[in-house]
């Protein structure tokens, strides 16, 4: 006998009194002790209350009667079988029953957005939507796929490949550049690297160099360089500096505003000088000075500087030491699965009746979502604080995870009587 037999006999025995275990009894109690906001708080946000429990209790008729509802509302878009092939549309099939129930009433209310739902529950009773809830979630749930990306996707190791391969030779093998004219890239913020990068790209700074290097480069892989850039540990260039460093401080005390008293800058859009190539730096002052490089804050500082203060500048930069930017290592795939688990079950099995399985979703509908989360035209307090962090390669990899684990329904055995 299968899972999904015992699970339906055991439905049809079903007394008043149920109770709801995981498949994974003690994984499952752990899980829901990881995750007090969401006892705290219901699906939607608002404060748990018993009603929301009520599909758990659903009778075999009522179940029956769900089905009925199912076939000539829902299953049009939503499959009979509760699995879909229609982009954008959730599986219900083996969707935990309160979850469903939750999110209905969501759609009734108008918190949930505007979408294809709101008319399909629009004149649905309380009553209805139990129902229908507690017969999707009978259903045996959707097999995984194989969509999207499988991969456990590391941004900082990810970066380091591409910046050994492609940007070693002349930045440096942890980007601290020997070479005199080519910038070391450790100690700047990744928003400024970033910001350089397509400043090249779209040639808005002008560098032919540096134009081709990064014409097959994307956003995300720009973002992943910078990041391993950002996370080596700094240290001083060791090309020469020629200059006066004790004049080049001096000069310096009108820059220390922006670029930090020693070079090290707090703000991610303002690089940090310190420990700078020195024929980088003065070189970079000459085309502000020049406008071949175009900034108007930088230009108005420079205008009453000659080549012997740029160089005395460069001098002083150059010499001070260097600090890593204050951000912290991004999560892998794997690392944000486990944190993902702690709510939403082991592999996305959900083991609170209130919050929805992952597992063997379509990946196109959980792109979509936490895409939602991300932009707040879905509001939950539990994810829009973690789908603000999400990059999109994060969500990728995420909705790819999870529409291949394998899903597996709750079992509900009759409590014994007392
Ligand atoms: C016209 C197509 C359509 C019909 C008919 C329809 N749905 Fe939906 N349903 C959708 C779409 C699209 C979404 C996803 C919308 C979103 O992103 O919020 C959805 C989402 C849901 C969700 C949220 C699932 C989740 O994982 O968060 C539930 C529950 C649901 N539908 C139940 C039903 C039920 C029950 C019926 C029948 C009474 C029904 N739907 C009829 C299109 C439809
Ligand atoms: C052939 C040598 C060379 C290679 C390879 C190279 N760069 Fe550069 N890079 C330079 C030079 C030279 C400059 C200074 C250009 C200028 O004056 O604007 C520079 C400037 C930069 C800057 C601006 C730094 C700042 O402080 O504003 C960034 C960012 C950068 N490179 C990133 C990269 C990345 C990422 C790669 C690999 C994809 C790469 N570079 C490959 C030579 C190189
Ligand atoms: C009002 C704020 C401000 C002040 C004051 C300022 N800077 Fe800047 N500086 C910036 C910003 C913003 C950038 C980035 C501009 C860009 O993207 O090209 C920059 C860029 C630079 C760069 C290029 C660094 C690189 O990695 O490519 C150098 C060099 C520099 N400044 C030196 C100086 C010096 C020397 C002074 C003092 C004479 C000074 N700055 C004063 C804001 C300032
Ligand atoms: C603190 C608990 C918590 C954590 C941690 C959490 N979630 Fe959620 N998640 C929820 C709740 C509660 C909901 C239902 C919210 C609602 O009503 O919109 C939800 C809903 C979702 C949905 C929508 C499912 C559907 O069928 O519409 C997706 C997708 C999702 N979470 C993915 C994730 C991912 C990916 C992570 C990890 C990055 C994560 N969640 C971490 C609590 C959590």
């Amino acid at each position: 006998m299968t899972k999904t037999q015992i699970e339906r006999m055991l439905m049809k025995r079903s007394a008043p009194s149920l109770v709801l275990i995981g498949f994974m009894f003690v994984a499952g109690a752990m899980v829901v002790d990881y995750c007090p906001p969401a006892t705290a708080q219901s699906a939607a946000g608002a404060a748990v209350s018993a009603d929301d429990l009520r599909p758990l209790y659903a009778m075999p008729e009522e179940v029956a009667e769900g089905k009925r509802l199912a076939s000539t509302s829902c299953a049009g878009c939503h499959g009979a079988d509760g699995i879909n092939t229609n982009p954008g549309v959730p599986n219900l099939a083996g969707q935990r029953a309160a979850y469903l129930y939750i999110e209905m009433k969501a759609y009734q209310s108008g918190t949930r957005g505007d979408s294809a739902m709101n008319n399909a529950v629009k004149f649905l009773s309380d009553d209805a939507m139990i129902k229908v809830a507690a017969y999707f979630a009978s259903l045996d749930p959707p097999a995984p796929t194989a969509a999207g990306t499988p991969v456990n996707i590391d941004p900082v190791q990810a970066g380091k490949t591409l910046a050994v391969a492609a940007c070693a030779g002349c930045h440096g093998n942890t980007g601290i550049s020997q070479i005199p004219g080519t910038p070391s890239l450790v100690g700047l913020d990744p928003k400024y690297l970033v910001d350089a990068m397509k400043a090249y790209k779209n040639g808005q700074r002008k560098n032919d160099t540096m134009k081709a290097m990064l014409a097959s480069v994307g956003d995300g892989a720009m973002n992943n360089i910078s990041l391993f850039y950002a996370l080596q540990k700094p240290e001083r260039t060791k090309a020469p500096a020629a200059g006066d460093q004790a004049a080049g401080k001096d000069a310096a005390a009108s820059c220390g505003g922006c670029h930090g008293d020693q070079g090290v800058s707090a703000s991610p859009a303002t690089p940090s000088l310190a420990g700078q190539d020195a024929q980088y730096l003065a070189a970079a002052l000459q085309a502000y000075k020049s406008g071949l490089r175009a900034d108007e804050t930088m230009k108005g500082m420079v205008a009453a500087l000659d080549d012997k203060a740029m160089k005395n500048l460069a001098a002083y930069y150059t010499a001070q030491e260097p600090k890593a930017p204050n951000i912290r290592k991004p999560l892998t795939t794997v690392e944000w699965t486990q944190r993902c688990d702690r709510c939403h079950g082991l592999n996305g099995n959900s083991t609170d009746p209130r919050l929805p399985m992952l597992a063997s979703q379509r990946v196109d509908y959980l792109e979509k979502v936490l895409h939602d989360y991300r932009t707040g035209a879905r509001k939950s307090l539990q994810m829009s604080a973690m789908a603000d962090v999400l990059t999109e390669q994060d969500i990728e990899g995420l909705a790819a995870h999870y529409t291949r684990q394998k899903a597996r329904a709750v079992v509900f055995v009759p409590q014994p009587s007392k």
